[in-house]
Protein backbone atom coordinates (compact mmCIF):
# COMPACT_ATOMS: atom_id res chain seq x y z
CA UNK A 1 0.00 0.00 0.00
CA UNK A 2 1.06 3.38 -0.64
CA UNK A 3 2.48 5.68 2.09
CA UNK A 4 -0.25 8.13 3.22
CA UNK A 5 1.45 11.56 3.78
CA UNK A 6 -0.01 14.20 5.02
CA UNK A 7 0.75 18.18 4.91
CA UNK A 8 0.91 20.34 8.15
CA UNK A 9 0.94 24.00 7.06
CA UNK A 10 1.18 27.43 8.68
CA UNK A 11 2.91 30.20 8.95
CA UNK A 12 5.03 29.03 12.50
CA UNK A 13 6.11 32.42 13.21
CA UNK A 14 7.20 31.41 15.53
CA UNK A 15 6.74 27.77 16.22
CA UNK A 16 4.80 27.49 19.37
CA UNK A 17 4.16 23.81 21.53
CA UNK A 18 0.63 24.26 20.31
CA UNK A 19 2.39 23.73 16.63
CA UNK A 20 4.15 20.75 17.85
CA UNK A 21 1.53 19.05 19.63
CA UNK A 22 -0.16 18.88 16.60
CA UNK A 23 2.78 17.45 14.63
CA UNK A 24 3.03 14.61 17.05
CA UNK A 25 -0.13 14.20 17.20
CA UNK A 26 -0.33 13.77 13.26
CA UNK A 27 2.78 11.92 12.63
CA UNK A 28 1.54 9.05 14.84
CA UNK A 29 -1.79 8.47 12.49
CA UNK A 30 0.24 9.48 8.58
CA UNK A 31 3.18 7.60 7.42
CA UNK A 32 5.07 10.86 6.74
CA UNK A 33 4.08 14.19 7.68
CA UNK A 34 5.16 17.45 5.79
CA UNK A 35 5.46 20.55 8.39
CA UNK A 36 5.26 23.34 5.40
CA UNK A 37 5.77 26.83 6.40
CA UNK A 38 4.28 29.47 3.58
CA UNK A 39 6.76 32.12 1.93
CA UNK A 40 4.47 33.95 0.92
CA UNK A 41 2.21 34.80 3.76
CA UNK A 42 0.40 38.17 4.01
CA UNK A 43 0.41 38.81 7.45
CA UNK A 44 2.64 41.53 7.40
CA UNK A 45 6.42 41.65 8.08
CA UNK A 46 7.17 38.27 10.01
CA UNK A 47 9.53 38.25 13.22
CA UNK A 48 11.81 35.43 11.87
CA UNK A 49 12.79 34.83 8.28
CA UNK A 50 11.31 31.56 6.69
CA UNK A 51 15.01 29.63 7.09
CA UNK A 52 14.81 30.31 10.78
CA UNK A 53 11.44 29.28 11.61
CA UNK A 54 12.46 26.13 9.12
CA UNK A 55 15.66 25.99 11.56
CA UNK A 56 13.41 25.79 14.49
CA UNK A 57 10.67 23.16 13.54
CA UNK A 58 14.01 20.88 12.18
CA UNK A 59 15.35 21.80 15.68
CA UNK A 60 11.81 20.93 17.48
CA UNK A 61 10.94 17.82 15.12
CA UNK A 62 14.47 16.07 14.85
CA UNK A 63 13.09 13.62 16.98
CA UNK A 64 10.13 12.72 15.16
CA UNK A 65 11.57 10.31 12.67
CA UNK A 66 8.69 10.55 9.73
CA UNK A 67 8.50 14.23 9.77
CA UNK A 68 9.89 16.74 7.23
CA UNK A 69 9.97 20.50 6.98
CA UNK A 70 9.32 22.19 3.84
CA UNK A 71 8.57 25.60 2.65
CA UNK A 72 6.02 26.70 -0.07
CA UNK A 73 4.43 29.68 -1.97
CA UNK A 74 1.74 29.31 -3.78
CA UNK A 75 -1.93 27.11 -3.46
CA UNK A 76 -1.26 25.09 -0.58
CA UNK A 77 -3.81 22.19 -2.56
CA UNK A 78 -0.65 22.33 -5.70
CA UNK A 79 2.09 21.72 -2.68
CA UNK A 80 0.07 18.92 -1.71
CA UNK A 81 -0.24 17.59 -4.97
CA UNK A 82 3.60 17.52 -6.10
CA UNK A 83 4.06 16.33 -2.68
CA UNK A 84 1.49 13.38 -3.84
CA UNK A 85 -0.41 13.98 -0.21
CA UNK A 86 -3.43 12.84 0.33
CA UNK A 87 -4.18 14.87 3.24
CA UNK A 88 -3.94 18.57 5.09
CA UNK A 89 -3.77 18.81 8.68
CA UNK A 90 -4.71 21.03 10.57
CA UNK A 91 -5.72 22.49 14.66
CA UNK A 92 -8.71 23.65 16.30
CA UNK A 93 -8.17 24.87 19.28
CA UNK A 94 -11.62 26.72 20.14
CA UNK A 95 -14.96 27.24 18.43
CA UNK A 96 -13.25 31.00 17.17
CA UNK A 97 -10.90 29.12 14.59
CA UNK A 98 -13.74 26.78 13.08
CA UNK A 99 -15.15 29.60 10.87
CA UNK A 100 -11.64 30.09 9.39
CA UNK A 101 -10.53 26.48 9.52
CA UNK A 102 -14.12 25.56 7.81
CA UNK A 103 -14.29 28.00 5.10
CA UNK A 104 -10.13 27.17 3.95
CA UNK A 105 -11.14 23.36 4.18
CA UNK A 106 -13.99 24.00 1.65
CA UNK A 107 -11.91 26.27 -0.24
CA UNK A 108 -9.47 23.42 -0.64
CA UNK A 109 -11.98 20.85 -1.54
CA UNK A 110 -13.15 22.96 -4.32
CA UNK A 111 -9.29 23.65 -5.39
CA UNK A 112 -9.36 19.45 -5.56
CA UNK A 113 -11.88 17.16 -4.35
CA UNK A 114 -8.95 14.37 -3.56
CA UNK A 115 -7.49 16.71 -0.60
CA UNK A 116 -9.06 15.94 3.01
CA UNK A 117 -8.29 18.52 5.48
CA UNK A 118 -7.96 16.54 8.79
CA UNK A 119 -8.71 18.68 12.08
CA UNK A 120 -6.94 17.78 15.41
CA UNK A 121 -7.18 19.96 19.00
CA UNK A 122 -4.19 20.08 20.61
CA UNK A 123 -3.76 19.23 24.32
CA UNK A 124 -6.11 21.97 26.46
CA UNK A 125 -3.25 23.23 27.78
CA UNK A 126 -1.85 24.93 24.82
CA UNK A 127 -5.26 25.81 23.44
CA UNK A 128 -4.96 29.57 24.46
CA UNK A 129 -1.31 29.59 22.55
CA UNK A 130 -0.63 31.51 19.26
CA UNK A 131 2.24 32.77 17.38
CA UNK A 132 1.01 36.19 17.81
CA UNK A 133 0.01 36.27 21.66
CA UNK A 134 3.81 34.73 22.22
CA UNK A 135 5.45 37.34 20.57
CA UNK A 136 3.14 40.35 22.31
CA UNK A 137 3.78 38.74 25.82
CA UNK A 138 7.42 38.18 25.37
CA UNK A 139 8.14 41.53 24.14
CA UNK A 140 6.43 42.75 26.95
CA UNK A 141 8.40 40.26 29.51
CA UNK A 142 6.32 37.62 29.98
CA UNK A 143 7.02 34.32 30.88
CA UNK A 144 6.95 32.18 27.81
CA UNK A 145 9.26 29.18 27.90
CA UNK A 146 6.22 26.63 28.71
CA UNK A 147 4.63 27.51 25.79
CA UNK A 148 7.40 27.64 22.66
CA UNK A 149 10.25 24.49 22.28
CA UNK A 150 13.47 25.72 23.84
CA UNK A 151 15.12 26.69 20.30
CA UNK A 152 12.66 29.12 20.04
CA UNK A 153 12.89 30.57 23.69
CA UNK A 154 16.76 30.85 22.45
CA UNK A 155 15.92 32.74 18.99
CA UNK A 156 13.86 35.30 21.00
CA UNK A 157 16.23 36.16 23.15
CA UNK A 158 18.92 36.53 20.64
CA UNK A 159 16.86 39.47 19.16
CA UNK A 160 15.98 41.13 22.41
CA UNK A 161 19.39 40.72 23.14
CA UNK A 162 20.45 42.28 19.83
CA UNK A 163 17.59 45.03 20.75
CA UNK A 164 15.81 43.78 17.67
CA UNK A 165 12.54 42.84 19.15
CA UNK A 166 10.73 45.83 19.63
CA UNK A 167 11.43 47.24 15.23
CA UNK A 168 10.22 43.73 14.71
CA UNK A 169 7.15 43.63 16.16
CA UNK A 170 4.94 45.32 14.58
CA UNK A 171 1.69 47.96 16.26
CA UNK A 172 -0.50 45.14 14.87
CA UNK A 173 1.40 42.51 16.81
CA UNK A 174 1.43 44.07 19.95
CA UNK A 175 -2.26 42.74 21.12
CA UNK A 176 -1.27 43.00 25.13
O1 LIG B 1 -0.64 29.47 10.34
P1 LIG B 1 -1.70 30.06 9.48
O2 LIG B 1 -1.38 31.48 9.14
O3 LIG B 1 -3.07 29.90 10.08
O4 LIG B 1 -1.69 29.21 8.09
C1 LIG B 1 -2.49 29.62 7.02
C2 LIG B 1 -2.14 28.79 5.77
C3 LIG B 1 -0.68 28.87 5.44
C4 LIG B 1 -2.55 27.36 5.99
C5 LIG B 1 -3.01 29.38 4.59
O5 LIG B 1 -2.83 30.76 4.55
C6 LIG B 1 -2.66 28.77 3.23
O6 LIG B 1 -2.87 27.61 2.99
N1 LIG B 1 -2.15 29.62 2.32
C7 LIG B 1 -1.76 29.20 0.99
C8 LIG B 1 -2.65 29.85 -0.05
C9 LIG B 1 -3.86 29.01 -0.37
O7 LIG B 1 -3.77 27.85 -0.70
N2 LIG B 1 -5.07 29.63 -0.28
C10 LIG B 1 -6.30 28.97 -0.58
C11 LIG B 1 -6.90 28.24 0.61
S1 LIG B 1 -8.08 29.26 1.39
Amino acid sequence: MEPIRAIYPGTFDPPTNGHLDLIMRGAKIVDELVVAILRNADKGEPLFSVAERAEMLRAATSHLGNVRVATFDGLLVEFARREGAKAVLRGIRAISDYEYEFQMAMMNRKLDPEIETLFMMPAEKYTYVSSRLIKGVFRLGGDITQLVPPVVVERLNALKEKNELKEKIEPEMKMV
